[in-house]
């Protein structure tokens, strides 16, 4: 016990004791009542390979609702930021740019003058993607940055106009003060009249938003679970994945979907790495991730808060789904 108190002390003098933010966030995350972890740490390259099965599932509607946005509107989309050229492309996480491949393809074959940026945390992301787009679009200009999506946009030269993509509904994971601060923070590394290209997913019926988090092959169950495994292999933790359920619910009320590992009886857990004892009680949960929906006067207020004036909203046919593109205003 002692260890523990004292290195939340040394935290607490900013003489961090831990090697990462990994390591900190999950102390921190397992030591807070109710216990959480944080979804960006889902990504690792196990992560990465069951959320690009995620997309593949019929239940997770996001994906197909906002390429079927982006292929039927590529035309519009081209028209509104044309003005800008020539400018930067900048993706926040990119990933493998399948989406956004859709209106790249578009531009150059409209012959438009711009630099695509795919912006990601994992280096390998970027590594592949850069590769495999010099050999599928090579007329694109490609110049990519892995890091913080805010140390990329500092490091972008200012007077450059930009089109901003956030795609694939991750603003959805921050919290509502989270969300109003990053979007003032990419207003302010933005020129007046650069746009703003955000994905959002729309609320609907309850029934289906929890099917997309808790599908019938269990892959998003993977997803939750890989959670537990990285830790246990990054931080030499003993978690028993199978003693663990994935536990998915949606919040009308607030357009939540959250998810949680529910420990399936009263155990302990030691975190090597960490000198760390967790005791969890039979039911208690681990909160692991929120995948927030939006309708267009939250959007709208959200565009107004952080100073932009929305110019669109691009939706499916069904209405799942909106892609909504922000001007900076002047
Ligand atoms: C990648 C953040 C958009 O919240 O819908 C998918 C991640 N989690 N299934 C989402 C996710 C569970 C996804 N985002």
């Amino acid at each position: 016990m002692k260890g523990q108190i004292e290195k939340k002390e040394y935290f607490e003098d900013n003489v961090l004791p831990f090697k990462n933010e990994f390591e900190k966030d999950v102390y921190e995350g397992l030591r807070s009542s109710p216990k959480h972890l944080k979804s960006k740490y889902f990504y690792d390259s196990t992560g990465d390979e069951i959320f690009q099965e995620i997309m593949k599932l019929p239940e997770y509607y996001l994906t197909n609702s906002e390429f079927e946005i982006l292929q039927t509107y590529k035309n519009k989309i081209g028209n509104l930021l044309e003005h800008l050229a020539p400018f930067l492309l900048v993706d926040l996480g990119a990933g493998d740019a399948k989406k956004t491949k859709v209106i790249l393809q578009h531009f150059i074959d409209k012959e438009m003058d711009f630099t695509y940026v795919p912006v990601d945390i994992s280096p390998d992301a970027i590594h592949n993607v850069t590769l495999t787009l010099a050999e599928t679009l090579p007329d694109l200009a490609v110049s990519g940055i892995s890091g913080d999506y805010m140390n990329a946009l500092n490091s972008l030269p200012r007077d450059q106009n930009k089109v901003i993509l956030f795609l694939g509904s991750s603003i959805g994971n921050f919290t509502k003060e989270e969300t109003l601060g990053f979007l003032k923070g990419i207003s302010l590394k933005m020129n007046p009249n650069d746009l703003l290209i955000t994905g959002f997913d729309l609320k609907k019926d309850p029934e289906i938003i929890l099917a997309a988090y808790n599908d019938r092959k269990g892959i998003t169950a993977q997803f939750n679970l890989n959670l537990l495994r990285r830790i246990n292999r990054e931080l030499d933790a003993n978690f028993d994945l199978s003693l663990f359920e994935h536990y998915p619910s949606y919040h009308q009320e607030e357009g939540e979907a959250r998810s949680a590992l529910v420990s399936l009886q009263e155990q302990q857990v030691f975190i090597s790495a960490l000198d760390l004892h967790i005791d969890l009680a039979g039911g208690e949960k681990i909160h692991t991730e929120i995948s927030r929906k939006f309708d267009f006067e939250e959007i709208e207020d959200l565009a107004r808060a952080s100073g932009f004036r929305v110019m669109e909203n691009l939706t499916d046919s069904k209405k799942y789904f909106t892609n909504s593109i922000w001007r900076k205003k002047a």
